[in-house]
């Protein structure tokens, strides 16, 4: 398959519903995967259409659209809440649905419950798990009840409190190393992704050579087999700091702030709605009730409706 078989947005030719064997083959031919965020029907659209590769309803979605102070507090089922909308808009990318924190920590038998919650119920092709080698039985009983499984390594949010903050891993040679061995392990274990977080640009760079399963970074430097960014931080939604490796490519906050100043002011001074905004009687049944009326055809009302 030559590249340009796997460009979606903007090249007009019909783009094929995305699967984990598709990524793979995008890693083999070198075509860089594009993921993003999703949470709302409105938004998953828009990046389905623009044909991105893969959208993960993230437990940022705590943050970014439930005002949370890190990502702990989120459920199951307010997670499942977002997945459905976000499948029901999604065509093409593959759609992720993030574990929770909690939700795959106390059994095996209760995250396998939760992971099948997701697929069943919110309709998502794949759960995301954050971890090491620690996660790698749960990997193999995951892939054992055809759940794929993408796989989450560095700066895992779900671990601030162990992490001591949102901390760049595997910065010493043997954290590294670790890093790079456990990405191994969980690809036996049979992970479809590895999400790499926070991570030295070199050692995401190693751990994409050596694994056979195509890494996505965000905050890992540019040799990953693709990219994912939190929506919200990508059209400067996220009301924080934004961190080093974000890059803003709209500023969403700019610009729907001043659509509501306009509506506000429009609302105040009577600009809106106008004239061609509203309904009207037809002339007869304004008559009747001693009220002016612009309309005098009644056909106009039920055109108007
Ligand atoms: O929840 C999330 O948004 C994520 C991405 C940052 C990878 O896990």
């Amino acid at each position: 398959m030559s590249l340009t078989n796997f460009r979606s947005a903007g090249s007009g030719a019909p783009a094929p519903k995305v699967t984990f064997p598709f990524l793979q083959e995008k890693k083999r031919a070198h075509a860089l995967i594009t993921a993003l965020t999703a949470y709302d029907y409105a938004t998953a659209r828009l990046i389905d259409e623009s044909g991105v590769d893969m959208i993960l309803v993230g437990d940022s979605l705590a943050m970014v659209v439930m005002g949370q102070d890190n990502t702990l507090a989120v459920t199951v089922d307010e997670m499942l809440h977002h997945t459905r909308a976000v499948r029901r808009a999604v065509k093409r990318a593959i759609v992720v649905a993030d574990m929770p924190f909690g939700s795959y920590h106390v059994s095996i038998a209760e995250s396998v419950a939760n992971a099948v919650r997701f697929i069943k119920e919110g309709g998502a092709e794949a759960v995301k798990i954050e971890g090491g080698a620690s996660r790698c039985e749960l990997v193999e009983r995951l892939v054992d009840a055809e759940i794929p499984v993408v796989c989450h390594m560095g700066l895992t949010p779900q671990a601030v409190h162990r992490m001591g903050g949102y901390k760049v891993q595997g910065k010493t040679a043997a954290a590294a190393e670790e890093m790079i061995r456990d990405a191994r392990m969980l690809e036996a274990a049979g992970a479809s992704v590895m999400v790499l977080e926070g991570v030295p640009r070199e050692v995401a760079e190693k751990i994409t050579a050596q694994l056979h399963i195509p890494t996505i970074g965000i905050g890992a430097g540019p040799d990953c087999d693709g990219q994912i960014l939190v929506f919200h931080d990508l059209v400067n939604l996220s009301f924080s700091q934004p961190a080093k490796f974000v890059r803003q490519y709209a500023d969403g906050a700019a610009l729907f702030r001043g659509a509501i100043e306009s509506y506000v002011r429009d609302v105040e001074t009577r600009a809106f709605p106008s004239e061609q905004e509203s309904y009207h009687l037809a002339k007869n049944v304004a008559a009747a009730l001693d009220l002016d009326a612009s309309v005098d055809d009644p056909e106009a009302i039920l055109r108007e409706a």
